[in-house]
């Protein structure tokens, strides 16, 4: 029987894909029906999550697998804290939302370490209630990050989304059945896949 937490929620999809603005648009909607919900995000603003960022921003170099380690590292604190964990969070009676979750670990770690060991790094997380991915082409997506004009972070290359991309598409193939999937297109308007989403999700919570 696979583990999976009620009331949890992620959303996950490649760099450019929206997930942080869909995000905040599912919280406000689900909101205003009544939910009490908590949005959150990995990798986390904890410290482990801000030694994280500064891997990602170039300031601080090290292995694949150490990042790899470092990112579960931070969704057991993310999970599992006691003050401001999931965990916690979902027993205080919230609905929580996350922007990633450990599925982004087997996606992007899992090309430059061996895939099986950023499983099994990962393999004792509950999975959640709801899996959304926002499918989006590499080339859209480049062209967003492109269009912000930001520094660039050591993942938001061609090649490398691409093998992030395949990494997505055999790690949601092989999702287990008691998770509820819903996969948007991602080219479509951020108000279109706000209203698809919302749909799909309404009617997973209200079964
Ligand atoms: P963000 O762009 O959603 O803030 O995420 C930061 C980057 O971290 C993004 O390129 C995806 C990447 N990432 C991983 O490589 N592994 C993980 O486990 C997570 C949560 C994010």
């Amino acid at each position: 029987m696979i583990n999976t937490l009620n009331n949890f929620i992620v959303l996950e999809g490649l760099d450019g894909a929206g997930t942080t603005t869909q995000l905040k648009k599912l919280k406000g909607e689900l909101d205003k029906i009544g939910y009490n919900s908590y949005i959150t995000n990995e990798p986390t603003s904890q410290p482990i999550g801000k030694l994280v960022r500064s891997v990602l921003s170039g300031d601080f170099k090290t292995t694949p697998l150490a990042l790899a380690i470092l990112y579960s590292a931070d969704r057991e604190d993310h999970l599992n804290n006691e003050e401001y964990g999931i965990i916690k969070q979902i027993h205080d009676n919230k609905l929580v939302i996350s922007d990633r979750y450990f599925y982004s670990s087997l996606a992007y770690q899992g090309v430059n370490c061996n895939f099986e060991k950023v499983v099994e790094l990962n393999k004792d997380f509950p999975h959640p209630q709801i899996l959304i991915y926002i499918k989006t082409p590499v080339e859209v997506c480049l062209s967003r990050i492109d269009s912000r004009g930001e520094k660039k972070e050591i993942f938001e290359k061609r090649g490398f989304l691409s093998q992030v991309n395949n990494n997505y598409n055999k790690v949601l193939e092989n999702l287990p059945k008691e998770v509820n999937l819903i996969t948007i297109d991602g080219t479509l308007s951020i108000e279109e896949i706000t209203t698809i989403m919302v749909k799909e999700v309404k009617k997973i919570l209200c079964k």
